[in-house]
C-alpha cells in the first residue's frame, strides 16, 4: 500500500534544526528553530516552573483523565492572561477556552471549528507568514489565500496593500493574524493600525483568528495582548489559538488554548460543544502535566511574579541582542542597512538575503537559519554577536 507514498521534503524549520544539531563545529550559531536561549546558549528551564513542578508531582495522587477540555481552572487563567479581567466578551459569558497540545494543537483545532462552520470560508494568511500555519490550517481542508504584509526590501509593513487587498475579501472569510511578535518577520501592527483592521474586519464581515504564540516577548503581558483585546471587543466572533512554549519555556510539554468568542452566550455554548467534539476525535484529551505547572504558576501570585520577571529577562535579553547586532553590522559594515533589527519585535527578523546567501552562511560559516533567511536572534550570545555579523557581511557582498 505504502509504495504510493513518495518522500516528503523535511520541515522547514525542524529540518534546519536536525543540521544545526549534526554539525560539529564549536563555532556555530544556531539562529533556526523559535527557541529562547541564555548567554551560554540553553534553553534553561524557568525557576518558576522548577517550583511548581516539584509542588505537583508532591501533590498528586492520580494520573486519571481528566477531559478534552482540559483543565477547567487553566482554562479561566488563560482567558484572564490573554483578554484582562474585566473584557467586556468575558463578562457577557461569550468566551470559551479549551486547553490544547501546544498553539498548533489550538491553531488545528480552530480550524477543523471553521472548517466545520463555514466549508466554503477562505483564511487569508500574512505573506511571509510562520511555515507551520499552512499546514496547520490547510491540513484542516481550509482554502488559503497570502495577503501582503511585509516589504521585505524596506524592512517595513506593507499596511497600506495588506488594507487594500483584506478589503477585497468576501465577508465571512477568515483573516489571520499574528498577535504580536510576528513570525518570522519581527513587525508587529501598532494600536492605529490595530483599531484600523478592527474597524475594516467588521465593517466587511471577516472573522479574525489571532495567533498568540509570544506574549511577553514583545514588550509585556499587557501590551503584547493589546491587539488581541481590541479586535475581541470591537467585532462579535474571533478565534485566539496561545501558546505557552515561549513564555514559559514549557516547548516540549504541549501547553496552549483555543479561546473563541461567540456572538452571544447560547453560541459560545454551541461552539464549545463543537471544539470538545473536535478534540475528543483528533487527540481526545490534552496531555496535563504542563498544564498543571501554568496552571501553579498563573495562579500563586508569587510564583507569578517570579514567572513576570523572568519572562522580562528573557524578552530584554533578546532585545539586547539585537541591539548588539544592528550595532556590530553598523560597525564593520559602515552603513545603517540593518538598524531595522534593533527595532522589531520578539525573536524573529529576516536577513533579506536569497537562499544561496542563507546557504552559504551554513556551509561556510557554520550559521543556521530556515531557508527563507528568517533568524532567531534569541540564539545569538555576545561572543557570537560578531562573528555573524562579520559573516553576514561576507555572504552577502
Ligand atoms: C518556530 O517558528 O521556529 C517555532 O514556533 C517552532 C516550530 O514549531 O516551528
Amino acid at each position: 500500500m505504502f509504495e504510493t507514498l513518495s518522500r516528503l521534503n523535511e520541515d522547514a524549520i525542524l529540518g534546519v534544526m536536525a543540521k544545526y544539531r549534526a554539525d560539529p563545529s564549536p563555532l556555530k550559531i544556531d539562529l533556526g528553530v523559535g527557541v529562547y536561549r541564555d548567554a551560554e546558549g540553553h534553553t534553561p528551564v524557568l525557576e518558576c516552573v522548577r517550583i511548581a513542578e516539584r509542588r505537583i508531582v508532591d501533590a498528586q495522587v492520580t494520573k486519571t483523565y481528566v477531559a478534552p477540555a482540559g483543565r477547567e481552572e487553566f482554562n479561566a487563567a488563560v482567558v484572564d492572561l490573554v483578554l484582562g479581567r474585566d473584557h467586556l466578551a468575558v463578562g457577557d459569558r461569550r468566551v470559551i477556552a479549551v486547553q490544547t497540545p501546544g498553539g498548533c494543537g489550538a491553531l488545528r483545532v480552530g480550524a477543523e471549528l471553521l472548517r466545520a462552520a463555514a466549508p466554503d470560508a477562505t483564511i487569508h494568511v500574512s505573506d511571509p507568514t510562520w511555515a507551520n500555519h499552512l499546514p496547520l490550517l490547510g491540513g484542516a481542508g481550509l482554502r488559503l489565500q497570502r495577503y501582503p504584509y511585509y516589504d521585505a526590501a524596506a524592512h517595513r509593513l506593507s499596511f497600506d496593500a495588506m488594507i487594500e487587498r483584506l478589503q477585497r475579501a468576501p465577508a465571512g472569510d477568515v483573516v489571520l493574524l499574528h498577535a504580536c511578535c510576528h513570525n518570522p518577520t519581527g513587525a508587529d501592527l501598532d494600536d492605529d493600525q490595530w483599531h484600523t483592521i478592527a474597524e475594516l474586519l467588521s465593517r466587511r464581515g471577516l472573522v479574525p483568528y489571532l495567533d498568540l504564540a509570544y506574549q511577553g516577548f514583545g514588550l509585556d503581558l499587557d501590551a503584547d495582548a493589546q491587539g488581541v483585546r481590541s479586535i475581541a471587543s470591537r467585532l462579535p466572533e474571533c478565534l485566539i489559538a496561545t501558546s505557552f512554549s515561549k513564555n514559559l519555556g514549557l516547548y516540549r510539554e504541549r501547553v496552549g488554548a483555543l479561546l473563541v468568542v461567540g456572538a452571544s452566550e447560547e453560541r459560545a455554548a454551541a461552539i464549545r460543544s463543537h471544539v470538545l467534539q473536535i478534540a475528543r476525535s483528533i487527540y481526545s484529551m490534552p496531555p496535563d502535566h504542563g498544564a498543571a505547572i501554568a496552571t501553579e504558576i498563573l495562579t500563586d501570585p508569587a510564583l507569578r511574579r517570579n514567572w513576570v520577571a523572568e519572562l522580562a529577562t528573557m524578552r530584554e535579553r533578546v532585545r539586547a541582542m539585537r541591539r548588539l547586532l544592528a550595532d556590530s553590522l553598523r560597525r564593520q559594515g559602515g552603513d545603517d542597512g540593518y538598524d531595522y533589527l534593533a527595532h522589531q519585535r520578539g525573536m524573529f527578523s529576516l536577513l533579506g538575503a536569497p537562499p544561496a546567501v542563507v546557504e552559504r552562511l551554513r556551509e561556510e560559516f557554520h550559521v543556521y537559519m530556515t531557508a527563507d533567511g528568517r533568524m532567531n536572534l534569541a540564539g545569538l550570545t555576545p561572543s557570537s554577536v560578531d562573528p555573524l555579523a562579520h559573516a553576514i557581511l561576507r555572504a552577502t557582498r
